[in-house]
């Protein structure tokens, strides 16, 4: 069977020259905490990284404070190269609850405006479903349209705009309900 021309998978150590030009896309070639691509310094090694990313799915212990148990997926093409990434946050937490929301994404630079961020969104809502989550919180700043764009184009519902102190962008927080 052919592969279909876009695909999301998990990561795997295999892809590290293709995550590093990803990563390099968005100018971050050191640390990427930022993304949400996956916790990894030039310091960690990959397979760990990737290995760590992988068992935050199921556990709470040895997680950092801030972060709750989520799924990472990376979005490649058939060649294998690495377009976006998509994160699914199990269950929410004070400050994701403002800010960060249940989904974060990006999309590679040079493949923008094909649909792939919408594609990724859609994808996580029955997977969430089947984590009984009832509601998706999203959040994204009020000046990044294609963003805005992508949750409203999932059915997201703005419920507000927050100021936050010492974020310069106000906030605006969409909810998508999950029909069970
Ligand atoms: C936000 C982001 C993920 C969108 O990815 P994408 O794959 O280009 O998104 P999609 O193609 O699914 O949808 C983008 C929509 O925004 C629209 N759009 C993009 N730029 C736009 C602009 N400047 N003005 C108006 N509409 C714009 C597109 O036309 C499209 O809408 P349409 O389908 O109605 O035509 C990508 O820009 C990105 O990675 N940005 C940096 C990281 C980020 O902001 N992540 C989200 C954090 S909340």
């Amino acid at each position: 069977m052919n592969n279909p021309p876009i695909r999301l998978i998990d990561p795997i150590p295999d892809l590290y020259q293709t995550f590093m030009r990803y990563r390099e896309a968005f100018g971050c070639s050191t640390e990427n905490y930022r993304l949400g691509a996956l916790r990894f310094t030039p310091q960690d090694n990959f397979a760990d990284a990737v290995a760590a990313s992988l068992a935050a799915r199921s556990q709470h212990d040895n997680l950092p404070e801030d972060i709750t148990p989520h799924s990472i997926f990376w979005l490649v093409n058939q060649s294998d190269q690495m377009l976006g990434h998509v994160a699914l946050r199990h269950e929410l937490n004070e400050a994701l609850t403002i800010f960060g929301g249940h989904i974060g994404y990006s999309v590679h630079p040079d493949h923008r405006n094909k649909g792939y961020a919408t594609y990724m969104v859609k994808q996580m809502i029955p997977l969430a479903m089947c984590m009984n989550i009832t509601r998706l919180l999203i959040s994204c700043d009020v000046d990044n349209i294609a963003s805005n764009k992508v949750i409203q184009k999932c059915g997201g519902i703005l419920e507000n705009t927050l100021t936050i102190p010492d974020r310069p962008v106000p906030l605006n927080r969409y909810w998508i309900d999950i029909e069970q």
